[in-house]
């Protein structure tokens, strides 16, 4: 039987005196607790606290999961902290209300059940979750610059201990339903078709509720409180800077106050208005809106055929199998697809863990010598060497072989879309899908426009891309595109340093203490220097952009860095660079020289319309090279340095290193550098 009352967002269902409450927020591919979501539970709590029932049964009626957490759009709107506490306050008290149910409650979780939605399960008398591995709870509100605020720092370490407690809050990890039972997160994990009943299981017998063990909760102990929270407080100061990421410190702080739930919502509101969280989520709604823009159309794409099974194409083949489309995979050398045959299982048996799903992963993914799968690909991706001539005849041959419908696509670095679409018929099929190495850990793909390039083209690129769970920017074909592009001055000017004497390391640490994840020496060994060589002379002659002597001579020499075991570092038998001990140094001008040379030349990417407005910067940045995520992007943190400064800080740089720092015209043109797509507080 439905029970009227007015609301929109959440369906109650009463049968043998046990409410089943369904959310389903209106509009939305996912549940996210806003104000109004909230407030109508609130009203739908009180009208049934005080009747007579045998229980609640809390679900969601989305395929992709229970709750994602509280909705990111309302944390932009607020001004104050007072207001953010405000917030905090109001789900904490809707959660209290339930918890404080005079009959027991169920949340019956499946799929994201995250943040705020975590924490109205920890509300909840009794969590059960669907026994699969799509199903994956957690707190990963560090992950915004914040913690949690509707009472979870506080319900969370009596129910599963306090190191595993702090464990969750501080990495923001979330886990599967198997590993959510074995931590006493959740009571009973059980396939689909027996989540009601195993609901109505637990509101019939009414069991106890779960709760640690005493040794699990014996680092609370008053005795060992402090030291226990002075270990940790170390172990975080190496992984992070608390004046960059202070919330895990105000994790740790509040755990070692034992908190109370109003301090937990204090706390929240500074951490919501503070720098880092404006930063972190305007960079996560950045990255949403790529994934809302990819998703408009359908990609029509079930076969990928890949050609080139070298460092990318190999990498792409075996993610695209991994995300559940039929790949073949092409090379004229056998040798090539065997090892990518070998890296596939150890990297499916990795992250897949059971047999079948390995299995299945493995039959999806076919070795392809002869290039039978072109005939039946809806997609054809090539990833073979970086010679304009050399692709241009392979897409003149594949043209007449893939069906009339096929899109084709290629992952050059550097050569213009024009160029290689000259050898087809039809161009307007051709995109550049610019994926970034390692694949599986980067989550940006570049989409690039030729001038021919059709409309449709670019929307199935950029829908296959979400399909495959990366993040899709489109980009203008010119030199570098984006990444590299602004990349470039940033890994040269490093070099340039280098060269004039200062310790690579010295720079290196620079970089790092300014929120670089690596330093800019250490990622050209990385990526390897007969690429960073082969990417600057190309950009050399569009963008003036000298080469160093001594990448010349280093790739001259044979040092390409981390794969032949030395480049500007050694590296030893198990990759990691040998350091040597620096002192005595100050940040400021390597950093100044390193970061405005990026700035600089991301300015002249939107002067010249490579990338539509500074988000598309900021965001092709932080996800595509792992820029400073703290300060929101290049562009971001130049709206905080101001344009006039950064005009004068680079015509000073100018005057002493040269005309390479001459400030772009794009600095006195205000109305480029400001234009946002999601809107700033
Ligand atoms: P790679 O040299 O590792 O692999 C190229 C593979 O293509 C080799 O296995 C080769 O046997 C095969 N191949 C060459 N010609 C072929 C043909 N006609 N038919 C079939 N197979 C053929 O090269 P890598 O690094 O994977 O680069 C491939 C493409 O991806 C290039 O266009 C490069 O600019 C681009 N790229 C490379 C990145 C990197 O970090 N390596 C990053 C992003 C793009």
């Amino acid at each position: 039987m439905s029970v009227d009352i007015d609301v929109v967002n959440w369906r109650m269902e009463e049968a043998d005196e046990t409410i089943v409450l369904t959310l389903d927020v209106a509009g939305q591919r996912a549940n996210a607790l806003s104000s109004t979501v909230l407030e109508e539970f609130d009203r739908i709590l009180g009208q049934i606290e005080s009747r007579p029932l045998q229980g609640l049964v809390i679900r969601s009626a989305k395929v992709n999961g229970f709750i994602v957490g509280a909705d990111v759009n309302e944390f932009q709107k607020i001004v104050d902290s007072t207001q953010a506490a405000a917030l905090a306050r109001a789900g904490q008290t809707v959660f209290n209300r339930l918890a404080g149910l005079p009959f027991p409650s169920v949340a019956l979780i499946h799929g994201n059940c995250l943040g705020g939605g975590l924490e109205l399960a920890l509300a909840c008398t009794y969590r059960i979750a669907r026994e699969d591995e799509a199903t994956r709870l957690g707190l990963p509100e560090v992950r915004l610059g914040i913690h949690p605020g509707f009472a979870g720092s506080v319900r969370l370490p009596p129910l599963i201990g306090d190191l595993a407690a702090l464990d969750l809050m501080l990495t923001g990890r979330t886990v599967s339903a198997r590993q959510a039972f074995a931590l006493g997160l959740v009571d009973e994990t059980v396939p689909e078709r027996h989540l009601l009943n195993a609901a109505h299981a637990f509101i019939a017998r009414h069991p106890h509720r779960r709760r640690a063990t005493w040794w699990k909760r014996a680092p609370s102990w008053p005795f060992l409180r402090q030291p226990v929270f002075r270990l940790l407080q170390r172990q975080l100061h190496k992984k992070a800077n608390p004046d960059h990421y202070p919330a895990p410190y105000r994790v740790l702080d509040l755990w070692r106050r034992a908190a109370s739930q109003e301090e937990e919502a204090l706390s929240l509101g500074e951490l919501l208005v503070g720098r880092t969280s404006r930063n972190l989520v305007s960079i996560f709604l950045l990255g949403e809106e790529l994934k809302r823009n990819g998703r408009r159309n359908p990609h029509g794409i079930a076969h990928l055929h890949v050609i080139g099974a070298g460092t990318m194409g190999a990498d792409i083949a075996i993610w695209a199998a991994f995300k559940g489309f039929r790949v073949s995979l092409q090379d004229q050398q056998p040798e090539a697809l065997a090892r990518t045959v070998k890296k596939a299982y150890g990297f499916y048996r990795k992250k897949l863990k059971k047999p079948v799903a390995i299995q299945n992963a493995m039959d999806r993914l076919m070795p392809d010598a002869g290039g039978n799968g072109l005939r039946r690909a809806d997609l054809v991706i090539e990833a073979i060497v970086e010679n304009a001539d050399v692709k241009r005849g392979l897409f003149r041959t594949i043209e007449s072989i893939v069906r009339p419908g096929a899109l084709l696509a290629t992952n050059t670095s550097s050569i213009p879309l024009e160029v290689l679409g000259e050898a087809l018929k039809d161009p307007s099929r051709l995109v550049g899908l610019h994926f970034f190495n390692p694949v599986a850990q980067m989550q940006l793909v570049e989409i690039v426009r030729g001038k021919q390039t059709s409309d449709s083209a670019l929307e199935r690129a950029r829908a296959f891309t979400v399909a495959i769970e990366r993040l899709p920017l489109d980009v203008r074909s010119s030199p570098g595109f984006l990444v590299n592009r602004v990349l470039m001055p940033y890994l040269i000017e490093a070099m340039t340093l280098a060269q004039e004497g200062i310790p690579i390391e010295q720079i290196d640490q620079a970089a790092t203490r300014f929120g670089m994840p690596m330093g800019p020496v250490l990622l050209a060994d990385t990526v390897g220097l007969d690429i960073c060589l082969s990417v600057a002379e190309m950009l050399s002659g569009p963008l003036g952009i000298s080469v160093p002597d001594r990448l010349r001579e280093a790739v001259e020499r044979g040092d390409l860095g981390k794969k032949s075991g030395r480049g500007f570092y050694v590296f030893d038998r198990s990759g990691r660079p040998r350091h040597r001990a620096v002192r005595g140094h100050t940040d400021t001008p390597v950093i100044e020289r390193l970061i405005l040379r990026m700035l600089n030349e991301a300015a002249a990417c939107l002067r010249e319309g490579v990338v539509d407005d500074p988000d598309s910067v900021d965001v092709g940045m932080v996800f595509g090279t792992g820029f400073a995520p703290y300060l929101g992007g290049p562009m971001r943190y130049a709206e905080a340095l101001g344009e006039v400064g950064i005009a004068s800080s680079l015509r000073r740089l100018a005057q002493e290193y040269g005309p390479r720092f001459e400030p772009d015209e794009a600095w006195a043109r205000s109305d480029l550098l400001t234009h946002h797509t999601v809107p700033r507080s």
